[in-house]
């Protein structure tokens, strides 16, 4: 009658896939507790780790947890406590572990009705609820886990791709709030043909390099020319982490999701940490406080 689970943080865009790519971190997620109740409805009775509404028609997790049951209808109602590990505005997709969370857990009451698919699609509501738009590439890798491809949305298409073994993800996050609506609208909404064609390049090369374990391609993918020539500068000390980052190794830098959260891959846990440790460097001799974690990615 009643379910815990873990909702991972996300990395959304991967520099080159606006919108279109994401991959879970296992070492960071939030916790949330599913209690069937006899009153029909969604409730939330804690929160704790972050100020959101308990209002449960406009909190992001209930939203999806009411559309869930408006569909399946069943003959009970379900309670929600939700234990944030993951900040808002932090780029590592905070509303979406809370809906990704949410349609996973609501759909294990239910008896597991919805397809992964179906789950994504659900938890995009959370996403609109949070920052006006439906966005599938956080949620959906924390649904999927690992790395996804949002192929299309409509109709919706999520490809699930494969991980290299050594692949290993650092994340900072300088405990700043940037929200995902203000991060999108700094971005010129027109692309020029050059960029679109480097840009859909880079993401063919990256996913190329993931289907073929070439860190090497990977590396020479992992270029944004649509997103964080605009927003890296809401970032403080962005480039200084990236140049620096680079230089300890890591195969790229980049901006995770919407930011200010800043990711790097690397091959192997050794360089990962060199590049955590780069970038601490960079961050302690501010007045900035963060946060790093070191994960493998898969
Ligand atoms: N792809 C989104 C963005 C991620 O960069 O705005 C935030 O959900």
């Amino acid at each position: 009658n009643s379910i815990k689970i873990f909702a991972p943080a996300t990395v959304a865009n991967v520099s080159c896939g606006f919108d279109a790519l994401g991959f879970a971190i296992n070492a960071v997620g939030d916790e949330m507790i599913f209690t069937k109740t006899v009153d029909k409805g969604v409730t939330i009775s804690k929160i704790e780790g972050a100020e959101l509404t308990f209002d449960s028609r406009k909190n992001a997790a209930s939203v999806v947890a009411w559309a869930m049951i408006d569909e399946a209808k069943p003959d009970f109602g379900i309670d929600m406590q939700l234990f944030k590990k993951v900040k808002p505005g932090s780029g590592l997709g905070s509303s979406a572990s809370s809906s990704a969370g949410a349609a996973f857990g609501v759909n294990q009451l239910l008896g597991k009705p919805f397809s992964n698919l179906e789950l994504t699609e659900f938890a995009r509501l959370g996403e609109k609820a949070a920052c006006g738009s439906p966005i599938a590439d956080n949620v959906a890798a924390a649904i999927y886990g690992g790395f996804i491809l949002v192929k299309s949305y409509e109709p919706l298409e999520i490809v699930k791709l494969p991980v290299p073994k050594e692949l290993w993800v650092t994340v900072i996050h300088p405990q700043i709030e940037i929200k995902t609506e203000d991060a999108r609208n700094a971005i010129h909404p027109t692309v020029t043909v050059a960029n679109a064609v480097k840009q859909s390049a880079n993401l063919a090369g990256l996913i190329s390099g993931l289907y073929t374990d070439d860190y090497e391609l990977i590396s020479r993918s992992l270029e944004d020319v649509i997103a964080e020539p605009f927003r890296k500068k809401l970032i403080p000390h962005f480039d200084a982490i990236k140049t620096e980052g680079l230089k300890a190794g890591a195969l790229g830098v980049g901006i995770s999701g919407s930011g200010p959260t800043i990711f790097a891959l690397s091959k192997g846990e050794k360089i990962a940490e060199k590049v955590a440790e780069t970038m601490r460097n960079i961050y302690q001799n501010t007045a900035i406080d963060f946060n790093i974690h070191v994960s493998k990615v898969n």
